[in-house]
């Protein structure tokens, strides 16, 4: 008999139920309530987990309790949400998403889970796997954005990049996939509201990254809190238990969210506690995070609502879990001595904010000019240390963020740095909107840094309408009135829905909430230290009207056209958004030509697309070129445009480059009419392009033959994505 039967075959009922119980231990805190006594309760072994909690000297207090002082004293494991850092905070994930790049995905989850399993962290919540096309959703800013295969390769590194070599080593944190599945279309972006949509939907573009996920080896698995057509994902045993283990063969441990089985009945589909908590479980939820149900298993066995069994199942998933930690062999594996700070972590910092910028519009105003003299960095993110984490900043330090302010008057040398914040980030003080213009007019260039708090975007941060706060909209008026040229500088977790005032400044930079290191990554770009390379993740909506808004809509019977009143599309604004997806400037240009397909016609062989990309500019840069397919005549009607591969090419000034894809059949396969993944014959129309805009795009068509066949995977699982 194995460790873990063993174990299994000593406990009480009340002692395995107590594997199954997370506590939050309030280091921070995550959700509404807390957990009680939790160290006397790790003494009566009714607790299989901690979260929240960290540091080498409180954590080696609870697990002694449940080594030493439990009776069969099986150790504790810790977690918490790292999601972009644990102490040295990187890009929050949206922003990194757009450095459309896989190792430095990989590499920032790394260095993190290095630094967190340092001071006693065994699992983080994380990566967040959220597609999401709606940016009112505050949690738009933890996932990768809007596209599947984006977050299926996100998925893939930062797993690789959690869980290092593997789960036993002193190094690594088990990754919890979350939340599945489906919360980013809450409806109309409201946190935690009910999530309605097809099955096709689901399976075509919020499935994916979780599957990726699985096929990476991710440990756990958290539900989200939402009801998905009606089924609360923490009930939902046809996708926990029936696609996620069954059909995707996910082996690991499956973590409620905070709550969320206590909730299942304020959602009304249990009469009590000792209901939710046996609907959890019969689902496929191993573990109840802060709620404290599943300590009631034991009435829910005497009522018939479950079976010894199934709380067996889950404990046995869980204790595997711990042995597969190493914490079986050595409950203090991650309480090594504590070590200094890496410099290279801080480096590394650097390099990802750098990376995750994406420079919006540029008319000649940056990189800044050599005569200017005067600058004034004006408004309230010029110099708002806590705001620079961006939410979920784990065990991250505001105190050491670098604000704008801070990097460009450490670097800036040709002047004086003048600076106003203007107004606060929200509230309805305008007072000092007077005096921030008189010093703007006084100025050569203004940086302008606006946009939203750190607590504006993340859970619980929903935005109806997700413009400027408070009177920011003033002050930037007033900037934009002053004379000299405006640098609009856009810290935030979303997409701001501010188009006039983009279209008014003279520059632009997307620099979201960039981490530790987030000034001096902005100031690298405004003075041409760092050719801007990020790309958007997400589509940019023009206005909150056209949300859900995301490149890859659906065909439609009557595509728009300017001539023709009956088509799709809305009387007062475009349908176009303000950004497209994969768009962003740098200080070079950048163009595509001569893209051929290698064969034009085929059977089953792969097909190689070719495309020239050539530096116009003066500078190196980096291009990112996207490969979309549409498939012009299928079984079901396809979105127009789908991300199938890009690639990232450094440029010297004047170089021109070949880019080559692969494509084989698994990029041309979709799931038919009854959802099952198969690959037709016939024409696809290949774009490639620097973004999702396809008049840009260069196109040309190639054609599938042969019989139209199953495919030989599922098309929810994009398992074979390259690093
Ligand atoms: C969030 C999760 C998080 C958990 C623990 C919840 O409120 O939805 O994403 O992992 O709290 O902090």
């Amino acid at each position: 008999m194995g460790r873990v039967d063993w174990l299994l075959s000593k406990m009480t009922l009340q002692e395995k139920v107590g594997q199954l119980n997370l506590v939050t231990a309030g280091q921070v805190v995550t959700g509404p309530s807390g957990s009680g006594d939790v160290m006397a309760n790790v003494r009566a072994g009714t607790v299989g987990g901690v979260f929240n909690i960290w540091g080498r000297e409180p954590v080696a207090v609870l697990q002694r309790a449940a080594v030493e002082e439990s009776r069969l004293g099986v150790p504790l494991f810790f977690g918490l949400d790292v999601l972009h850092g644990f102490k040295t905070i990187f890009p929050s994930p949206l922003a990194e998403a757009g450095a459309f790049d896989p190792l430095l995905w990989e590499e920032t989850a790394r260095a993190a889970a290095e630094e967190a399993a340092s001071e006693g962290i065994d699992l983080t919540f994380a990566p967040m796997l959220d597609i999401c096309r709606d940016s009112r959703w505050g949690r738009i800013v933890e996932g990768p954005g809007e596209d599947p295969l984006v977050g299926a390769k996100f998925a893939q590194a930062k797993i690789r990049g959690f869980q290092g070599a593997g789960l036993s080593s002193s190094v690594a944190l088990a990754a919890t996939a979350k939340h599945f599945c489906g919360g980013g279309a809450a409806q109309a972006g409201r946190d935690y509201a009910a999530i309605d949509m097809s099955d096709r939907e689901l399976h075509e573009t919020y499935l994916p990254p979780f599957a990726a996920a699985v096929a990476a080896g991710c440990a756990a698995v958290m539900p989200a809190f939402n009801s998905l057509a009606g089924i609360p994902l923490t009930a939902h045993g046809a996708l926990v238990t029936g696609w996620l283990r069954e059909k995707r063969g996910f082996d690991g441990v499956v973590v409620s969210d905070y709550t969320a089985i206590a909730e299942l009945v304020e959602h009304g589909v249990a009469a009590d506690e000792v209901e939710a908590a046996a609907l959890a479980l019969k689902a496929g939820v191993d573990m109840d995070m802060v709620s404290g149900c599943y300590l009631r298993l034991p009435e829910a066995l005497s009522r018939g609502l479950v079976a010894e069994a199934d709380i067996d199942a889950a404990a046995r998933r869980v204790l595997a879990l711990k042995e597969k930690l190493g914490l079986l062999d050595d409950p203090y594996l991650r309480l090594a001595p504590a070590r200094a700070p890496r410099k290279t972590w801080s480096e590394l910092a650097l390099d990802a904010a750098r990376r995750s910028i994406v420079l919006l519009m540029n008319r000649d105003a940056l990189p800044l000019d050599a005569n200017i003299r005067r600058l004034a960095v004006v408004g309230p993110l010029a110099d708002a240390r806590a705001e620079m984490l961006g939410p979920w900043s784990a065990a991250g330090d505001p105190a050491k963020a670098v604000t704008t302010l801070d990097a460009l008057r450490a670097t800036w040398t040709q002047g004086d740095v003048l600076h106003h914040r203007g107004v606060d980030i929200d509230g309805g003080d305008a007072s000092g909107i007077g005096a921030a213009r008189a010093l703007c007019e006084t100025a050569d260039a203004i940086v302008l840094c606006l946009g939203e708090s750190a607590g504006m975007s993340g859970e619980a941060a929903s935005r109806a309408m997700p413009g400027l706060p408070g009177r920011q909209r003033e002050l930037a008026e007033a900037a934009l009135s002053a004379g000299p040229p405006v640098v609009l500088v856009l810290s935030s977790g979303r997409p701001l829905m501010i188009a006039d005032l983009i279209e008014r400044a003279a520059a632009v930079v997307a620099s979201w909430q960039l981490g530790d290191r987030t000034g001096d990554a902005i100031a690298d770009v405004l003075l041409g230290r760092f050719n801007p390379s990020g790309r958007l993740a997400v589509t940019w909506p023009r206005d909150v009207g056209q949300i859900p808004l995301h490149y890859a809509q659906r065909s439609t019977g009557r595509p728009p056209q300017s001539t023709d009143p009956f088509t799709s599309k809305y009387l007062d604004l475009p349908n176009d958004p303000l950004f497209h997806f994969g768009y962003g400037l740098s200080f070079a240009s950048v163009s595509l030509k001569n893209l051929r397909a290698t064969p034009e016609e085929f059977d089953d062989a792969p097909v190689r697309i070719e495309v020239e990309a050539s530096n116009d500019g003066k500078v190196a840069t980096e291009a990112t070129i996207f490969l979309f397919l549409h498939d012009a005549v299928a079984s079901v009607a396809r979105p127009v445009m789908e991300l199938k591969e890009w690639a990232k090419v450094a440029l010297a000034p004047g170089e021109a480059r070949t880019v080559s894809f692969l494509l084989d059949r698994s990029h041309f396969q979709f799931l038919d009419r009854t959802l099952e993944p198969v690959v037709e014959a016939g024409d696809f129309d290949v774009r490639v392009g620097l973004d999702a805009d396809s008049r840009s795009a260069l196109e040309t068509r190639i054609r599938l033959r042969g019989p139209t066949l199953a495919a030989d995977r599922p098309s929810d699982a994009i398992t074979d994505v390259p690093g």
